[in-house]
């Protein structure tokens, strides 16, 4: 049953992970990663806050905004225990609970271990996976979700919308662990400009496929035409990335607000298209059928 305050709620944590983000990315593009030496504490102290100056003003802000999403999720596990009726909305609400906490640890460790790039970017990744399950929690918990019965269509597609948006998901996955690797120096960049290229059609190829062949489907034309959108602006973004940071910044002795603006955005913009690909995936399943191509080829792969 639709329950109003639950889902402002859900709203409200998916708005503050957001912050989260961009507040993790300026501790990154202002090299503020090591500012504050210790962790669990902060220069030897469990609740006083530091003087904000310098890359402290991140370093610590985003322990502090980290806090408090941690909060909201622990009220978000315990209130969905309580008031939800779906088992696996709450078994989804403890596992975000076990991520935001795995997650402050790798927060933790690259600290620790001086960041190193695999934790880096490992934190990166979690980190927009649990932001893609906050705003899958606030529709789930949405009334149009709650209220809508839906009769799944059929998929003619020779690969279904199903599969495709499963792809989609990998596509994203992969251009962000290779993005985060180059950022966090850990790789090179033209990994992460072929997958670009790769992302960039598999995106298009689906978001055409979802508006084409479903675009009648209200959620679906909406969460693939925020893919297309989004996607155009992170092409944008990462030209004025690359720019920046590697052009332009090359000789730079500090981070410049240009490069600051562009990076952050480019993950910021990273984390909404991830997140609108797992929705997309998730209306192909409620409001799509596997299509006949789907089944010859899972045949085929059991006769191999
Ligand atoms: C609990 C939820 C948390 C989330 C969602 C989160 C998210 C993020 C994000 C998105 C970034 C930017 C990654 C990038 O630009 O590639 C980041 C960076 C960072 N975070 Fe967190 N974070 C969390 C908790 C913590 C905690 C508790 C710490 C404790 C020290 C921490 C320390 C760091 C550091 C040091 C960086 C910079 C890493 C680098 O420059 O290599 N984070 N975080
Ligand atoms: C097609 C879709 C694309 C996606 C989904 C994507 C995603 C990402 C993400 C998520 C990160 C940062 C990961 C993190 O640390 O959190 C990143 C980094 C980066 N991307 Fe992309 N990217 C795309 C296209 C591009 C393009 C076309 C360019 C440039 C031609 C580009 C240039 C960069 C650069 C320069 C960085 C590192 C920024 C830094 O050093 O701070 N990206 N990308």
């Amino acid at each position: 049953m639709y329950n109003a305050h639950y889902h402002r709620f859900t709203i409200f944590l998916t708005a503050c992970t957001f912050l989260l983000i961009v507040a993790g990315a300026l501790v990154t593009s202002n090299d503020a990663g090591l500012a504050v030496p210790d962790w669990p504490t902060s220069f030897g102290n469990w609740v006083k806050i530091p003087p904000m100056v310098g890359g402290v003003k991140y370093e610590h802000g985003h322990r502090m905004v980290a806090q408090f999403v941690g909060f909201l999720t622990i009220v978000l596990a315990v209130w969905t225990q309580r008031a939800e009726t779906r088992a696996w909305m709450r078994k989804l609400a403890w596992a975000m609970l076990g991520l935001v906490m795995v997650q402050g640890v790798l927060g933790g460790l690259t600290v620790l271990m001086l960041l190193p790039w695999w934790v880096s970017t490992l934190h990166a990744m979690a980190a927009q996976t649990f932001f893609s399950l906050t705003m899958l929690m606030a529709v789930f918990a949405s009334r149009r979700w709650l209220d809508a019965e839906p009769s799944p269509v059929e998929d003619g597609g020779s690969v279904s919308l199903r599969v495709l948006s499963m792809a989609g998901i990998a596509v994203v996955y992969v251009q962000l662990f290779l993005g985060a690797g180059f950022r966090h120096q850990g790789m090179h960049f033209l990994p992460h400009v072929i997958g670009a290229v790769a992302a960039t059609g598999l995106l298009i190829r689906l978001s055409v496929r979802a508006l084409s062949g479903f675009g009648t489907i209200r959620p679906i034309k909406a969460a693939a035409s925020s893919i297309l959108g989004l996607l155009f602006l992170q092409i944008l973004l990462g030209f004025g990335a690359y720019l920046t940071r590697v052009e332009w910044g090359r000789d730079a002795v500090q981070p410049q607000l240009s490069m600051v603006l562009t990076t952050v955005g480019h993950v910021a913009v990273g984390a909404l298209l991830l997140a609108h690909c797992f929705l997309l995936a998730v209306q192909a399943y409620r409001h799509t059928l596997p299509a006949r191509g789907d089944s010859v080829r899972a045949e085929k792969a059991a006769a191999a």
